[in-house]
């Protein structure tokens, strides 16, 4: 199947160039029904396809997914790993869609602490879509955002003990420069599910300017028409970086 601009989306203005999503809620979907924590997990699948097709057709560029956190690991042994079989699984079957779709994949996180078969098909799957020029669709795993700091840390004291760096010049831009998403512009839009109104440890960095949005609707229901009231939100909204409202409104005349 291929992904189209879909008639409604082309209507929507202001349309967020990175969203990130905390996919929250599949265990208590889960419950709701009597089923396994797994079976709210494998329901959320169905929803990574759905939100990665919208996101095509409302044109949003950037969308970063938070599959499971650093602190996710304490999570019971039996469900750890039927999510890490998930991953694997969602890969092995996603991945030719997505490229025919023009998806750029790419995975964040503590990638050295997954298992060998998933890092296998998380490093084929990069490569096969690599070239790809459509959607950039980020995967965190096993990512944490004090993690992520703390490596951005790690890589300018490196260059300062190589000699390569002063300590005064080190400033935004070389640190950000460490980070897992340095590649990419901030999320301009954060949607979390699943109603928590906290960042539990997503990205704790890039996040600083994020409109952020919040749902009572569980992850596996999310759906074109939450979607679009998150992107309403976001286009309701005068982001001002610290500027004043009459700034902004100077430059946009
Ligand atoms: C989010 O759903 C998925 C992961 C964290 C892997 P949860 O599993 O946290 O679902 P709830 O919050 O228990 O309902
Ligand atoms: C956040 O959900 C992590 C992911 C969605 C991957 P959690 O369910 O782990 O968050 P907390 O524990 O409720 O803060
Ligand atoms: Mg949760």
């Amino acid at each position: 199947m291929v992904y189209e601009a879909s008639s409604k989306s082309e209507a929507l203005t202001n349309v967020p160039r990175h969203v990130a999503i905390i996919m929250d809620g599949n265990g208590r979907w889960a419950r709701n029904r009597n089923k396994p924590r797994r079976a709210g997990h494998r329901a959320g699948v169905k929803s990574v396809r759905a939100s990665v097709e919208m996101a095509v057709q409302k044109g949003i560029k950037y969308l970063t997914l938070f599959a499971f956190s650093s602190e996710n690991w304490s999570r019971p042994k039996e469900e750890v790993s039927s999510l890490m079989s998930l991953f694997i699984e969602a890969l092995r079957r996603e991945v030719d869609e997505l490229h025919r779709n023009n998806v750029r994949l790419k995975f964040v996180g503590a990638l050295g602490e997954l298992n060998s078969g998933l890092r296998d098909r998380i490093r084929q799957s990069e490569l096969r879509t690599a070239g790809n020029t459509g959607l950039c669709l980020t995967v965190a795993i096993a990512y944490g955002g004090r993690w992520d700091i703390v490596e951005a840390s790690k890589r300018v004291a490196q260059k300062v003990a190589d000699g390569q760096l002063r300590v005064g010049d080190i400033d935004d831009a070389e640190f950000s420069a460490g980070l897992q998403l340095s590649s990419i512009p901030d999320p301009d839009l954060l949607i979390r599910t699943g109603g928590e109104q906290r960042i539990s440890n997503f990205l704790l960095w890039n996040l600083a300017y994020a409109e952020l949005w919040f749902t009572d609707v569980l992850w596996p229901e999310f759906d074109e028409n939450i979607f679009n009231e998150a992107l309403s939100f976001y286009a309701g909204k005068q982001r001002r970086f610290g500027h004043t409202g009459d700034q902004i409104e100077a430059v946009e005349c």
